[in-house]
């Protein structure tokens, strides 16, 4: 279903319902996702990004529906990866001769890719291309989402195409951010923030202040997943200078697992202690929780603490993949601690307190670790160790 969005540009993307993984199985997507494609018609006709392969013929049928596909003189690939340019093989033989433009690094990328011998032309920021009337001009974005990824801006039209930035898996019948729900549209808008974008933070912080520094007027961003931001559209650009800052909340999540529920008695005593603390918490049991809203729990938080087991000498498995996350997205200003029970040789929770202090966690020690069943002075201690905690982010709080 096309969508004319402003005079003479179309959204001829595609609403992929059904999406519940995305990046393969490591990301959920609870609201599926769309992939957005931007037509220009102008003098000459543009196209800026595509869809994910499976839908291309779905894409194709958008796009006869504004042009011929062989009447498409520019197309402009904003960022590799397959959900934005998995529809080029099958657009570029309707329009062999179109000219494919892309960033530095979208010119390894992109022939990675698709092994085809289309006409490049590679575009640094600053750099332009006259469509008649409008021009496009181009700003590398690298690492937003990937070393090629680069924003489109559209001349007279004051419309951004930021690729992924600003950018939502969000299904939704609707194509403006003041048609839909603003609850959802910004729960969706954090979680991909949080999972996604937050090892950038400080590349997005640079990039904003770089793109405002351009002067450019911006009336509309549309961003190559989830609704369009029309309705004051610089909302967006300042959550995400909030969400950069990564200064979190006063709250705190507990993420836990447990073989005998020992492990889960004492997480529910750290919270008791946060609590007693006028620290709110949330508790995640690590094997049945969605890890991406975790993820973006923690995200928001000022502390984590996370209770495991000890198995193998070690943290149980299951912790494994929060672990790594942890590492990877580099979140930044936050307390943590850990606790656990133990049946014969208990290194959990010194292991759990030596990998988030390698993640640059600031390691409220020692932790609690209690022997088969937490005994009443062991909740209790963990009790206190969620008051050291809460105690820790207000802490965090004056120093801020
Ligand atoms: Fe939506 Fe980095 O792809």
């Amino acid at each position: 279903m096309v969508t004319e969005i402003l005079e003479g540009v179309y959204w001829v993307g595609v609403v992929d319902w059904a999406l519940r993984h995305f990046h393969g199985h490591e990301l959920s997507t609870p609201r599926g996702s769309t992939y957005n494609s931007y037509l220009i018609a102008d003098e000459k006709t543009a196209l800026v990004d595509t869809v994910w392969g499976p839908f291309a013929e779905d894409f194709l049928a958008n796009v006869r529906d504004v042009v011929d596909p062989a009447a498409i003189d520019v197309v402009v690939a904003n960022h590799a990866e397959p959900d934005h340019s998995g529809g080029l093989p099958a657009l570029m033989r309707h329009c062999p001769e179109a000219t494919v433009v892309v960033s530095k690094r979208g010119a390894e990328s992109i022939p990675g890719h698709y092994h085809e011998d289309w006409n490049l032309q590679v575009v640094g920021t600053g750099d332009t291309i006259s469509l008649g009337r409008h021009e496009l001009v181009f700003v590398e974005a690298p690492m937003l989402h990937w070393p090629d990824s680069m924003f489109t801006y559209v001349t007279g039209k004051n419309l951004l195409l930021p690729n992924d930035a600003f950018g939502q898996h969000y299904a939704t019948d609707r194509r403006f951010n003041d048609e839909v729900d603003e609850h959802a549209l910004f729960e969706e808008a954090l979680r991909y923030y949080a999972n996604i974008l937050t090892p950038f933070s400080d590349l997005v912080l640079q990039k904003i202040e770089e793109v405002l520094a351009l002067g450019l007027p911006v009336d509309m961003i549309g961003p190559s997943h989830g609704v369009i931001w029309r309705e004051n559209p610089l909302q967006i650009v300042e959550k995400y200078r909030e969400w950069a800052a990564q200064r979190g909340e006063r709250r705190a999540v507990v993420l836990y697992d447990t073989m005998w529920h020992a492990t889960r008695h004492m997480a529910e005593a750290v919270g008791a202690g946060l609590a007693a603390e006028g620290v709110p918490f949330k508790i995640f049991y690590a094997p049945l929780s969605d890890r991406n809203a975790v993820l973006t729990e923690i995200f928001q938080a000022r502390a984590l603490v996370v209770g495991s087991p000890t198995v193998n000498r070690g943290y149980i498995s299951t912790l494994g993949t929060y672990m790594e996350d942890l590492r990877g997205l580099g979140f930044k200003n936050k307390v943590a601690a850990a606790f656990g029970s133990y049946g014969w040789s208990g290194e959990a929770v010194k292991a759990v307190e030596e990998h988030l202090a390698r993640c640059k966690f600031d390691v409220v020690g020692p932790g609690v670790r209690a022997k088969w069943q937490p005994t009443a002075d062991d909740l209790a201690a963990c009790e206190e160790l969620g008051r050291k905690v809460a105690r820790a982010v207000a802490a965090t709080e004056e120093g801020t």
